[in-house]
């Protein structure tokens, strides 16, 4: 007797919960470099959670993998309800249109005006054609980050400050429901930086995203979050809000709110 042919097919209803991402016991090495070791996250709809953890401790690698970016050894991995792993080339793009990325580096293209870097995903990935509709997008984008007044200008003329404001502008510009913020703030002023953790609030409430913010920045950790979790040694070990955490009796946590 086939146990499986008799058995009825369980109907099995998604407990969506609200959760956008879900990350259950995910595993990554580099060669015999363990980097994540067993990371489990539920980032809930209009949620911000931001990474906490020192360099090199795989928190480029987790976003990595839930872009798509990156493939994981072991683990789950749910993006708007499906598993990245089993998402088709087209479904990957799709998701991606869906998940915004700011990179670490804000990767600009140097050789073109901000008009330019903000067409490009417009024409390149949604393939639009409409000229006005692409015009009408990219003056809203910049009004969002308050950079109407650089659209002719080159990265290079432009500030640390306004660079990340525009590859915030570039990323929103497809309107993704998650954001994924690599290091949002460094390098800047702190004032700069107040600002930038600031509109990434503004933008979150605007849009209705859900974000996972990775940051060495207290002052972004404490201006962003809903909830910090901190990362070592290729796990989470702890996760509140800011306030619960600045108590944390755990040594290794509490010196981050020194
Ligand atoms: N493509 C790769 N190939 C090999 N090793 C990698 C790769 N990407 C990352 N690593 C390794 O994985 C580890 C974690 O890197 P990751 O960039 O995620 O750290 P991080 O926590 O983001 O650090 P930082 O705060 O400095 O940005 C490092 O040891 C790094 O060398
Ligand atoms: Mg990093």
């Amino acid at each position: 007797m086939n146990d499986t042919d008799t058995q009825e097919q369980e109907v099995v209803v998604q407990d969506t919960d609200n959760v956008v991402i879900r990350i259950q016991h995910l595993k990554k090495s580099f060669d015999d470099n363990e980097v994540l070791k067993d990371i489990n996250l539920e980032l809930h709809k209009g949620e911000n959670v931001v990474v906490l953890g020192r360099s090199g401790q795989g928190k480029s690698v987790t976003i990595q993998c839930i872009a798509g970016l990156m493939l994981q050894d072991e683990g789950s991995l749910e993006v708007l309800g499906k598993e990245v792993k089993e998402m088709t080339r087209d479904e990957i793009r799709e998701m991606r249109i869906r998940v915004g990325f700011l990179f670490q580096s804000g990767a600009l293209y140097d050789s073109m005006t901000v008009k330019e870097n903000l067409s490009f995903p417009l024409t390149r990935v949604l393939k639009l054609k409409d000229k006005q509709e692409i015009e009408k997008r990219i003056h809203e984008s910049l009004e969002s980050v308050g950079l109407e007044d650089a659209i002719d200008k080159y990265p290079s003329d432009l500030s640390g400050g306004m660079r990340k404001r525009v590859g915030l502008a570039r990323t929103l510009i497809l309107r993704p429901e998650i954001m994924l913020y690599d290091e949002p703030t460094t390098g800047l002023d702190p004032i700069t930086s107040r600002e930038i953790s600031e509109l990434i609030v503004a933008l979150q409430e605007k849009y209705d995203t859900s974000s996972i913010i990775i940051t060495h920045d207290m002052s972004c950790a404490r201006i962003t979050a809903d909830r910090i979790v901190v990362m070592n040694e290729g796990k989470y070990i702890a996760t509140g809000t800011y306030d619960e955490l600045t108590r944390s009796p755990d040594e290794l946590v509490h010196n981050f709110f020194k």
